[in-house]
């Protein structure tokens, strides 16, 4: 099987179970279901719940504690979307080759539809605390909260929003804050926490943050490369969007082949930090190389 066919096969199995923690539609609220669904089902990578199957793996985890994790993550990832592509943020049309959550349910619903996944992520997470052993539990679950809060993705958003609408000019080390925050904390939670729930001791998972920095500034570097260089058809979201809303991104600060150049070079760090992992490490190290040449 070649590595294509075996990622499509693992996102598959990833999405049976992000599926199963869905809530059903039904009720006198039942929109607010519906456009969370319709969000998480419109599609995607799912990158993350991936990430955190294989760090649970790779630590030679057991059982079934993992999974609830995995569906929390999607679904806080999902909602961090939802609430991005809003007319306030960066008022975008088209997301995972679909309408927006509020081109198609309107502005109110979706920004309840964010603070529902939101919430439900951690009602979701919190199911495994009668599946596993609790002390591990509760340190995955406040990695989770963090990663995806102020001193995390929130934080980043931040910053990056600020920068945007005030038409502020940022300088390398904030655009660094930016990516470090907005988007390598929601892929640095899900290596941590698969190594968290499978025992894994502390500088472990100590390697598996830093392996998640370098992938998820790289991530994001290509995000914005992509958002160059792509089209509608390969990305499923607008290209230009960073453009039109005027913003400064890592292309713009260092340009095109300096930006790709980077993306590889971070990459590689974070495969070199993996060979100081005990465990089947080949799988994560062919996607993370993937993704230097990812198109969406
Ligand atoms: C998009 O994330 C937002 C960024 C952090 C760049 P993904 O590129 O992982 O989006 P999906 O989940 O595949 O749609
Ligand atoms: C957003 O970054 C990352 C999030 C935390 C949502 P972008 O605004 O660049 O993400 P896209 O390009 O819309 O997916
Ligand atoms: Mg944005
Ligand atoms: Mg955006
Ligand atoms: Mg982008």
């Amino acid at each position: 099987m070649n590595f294509q066919e075996l990622l499509n096969n693992k996102v598959e199995t990833v999405e049976k179970i992000v599926m199963s923690y869905l809530p059903k539609e039904e009720g006198m609220q039942s929109r607010i279901m519906e456009a969370m669904n319709y969000s998480v089902l419109a599609g995607g990578k799912r990158l993350r719940p991936l990430l955190l199957s294989e760090s649970f793996q790779m630590y030679g985890g057991t059982g079934e504690v993992y999974k609830p994790f995995m569906a929390a993550l999607e679904m806080i990832h999902t909602y961090s979307l939802v609430h991005d592509d809003l007319p306030a943020m960066d008022n975008d049309l088209y997301r995972r080759g679909k309408k927006t959550t509020h081109a198609q349910f309107g502005e109110a619903i979706a920004i309840l539809a964010g603070d529902g996944l939101l919430n439900y992520a951690y009602e979701t997470a919190a199911k495994a605390f009668s599946m596993a052993n609790t002390q591990d539990v509760a340190k995955a679950f406040a990695v989770l909260a963090s990663k995806a809060g102020i001193y995390g993705m929130v934080g980043g958003q931040t910053v990056d929003v600020i920068a945007e609408k005030e038409h502020k000019s940022l300088s390398l080390d904030e655009i660094m804050y930016v990516h470090a925050n907005k988007t390598a904390a929601l892929l640095q939670a899900p290596l941590m926490i698969g190594a968290i729930l499978a025992g894994a001791d502390d500088a472990q998972v100590s390697l598996m943050e830093k392996v998640g920095y370098n992938v998820g500034i790289a991530f994001q570097i290509q995000d914005d490369i992509l958002d160059v260089t792509s089209t509608f058809d390969e990305l499923g979201k607008p290209i230009g969007s960073d453009a039109e809303q005027g913003k400064e991104t890592y292309v713009t600060l260092k340009g095109l082949d300096e930006a790709a150049k980077d993306v590889e070079r971070l990459s590689k760090e974070a495969m070199d930090i993996l060979l100081g992992v005990p465990g089947d490490h080949a799988f994560l190290e062919a996607l993370i190389s993937h993704l230097i040449t990812r198109r969406k």
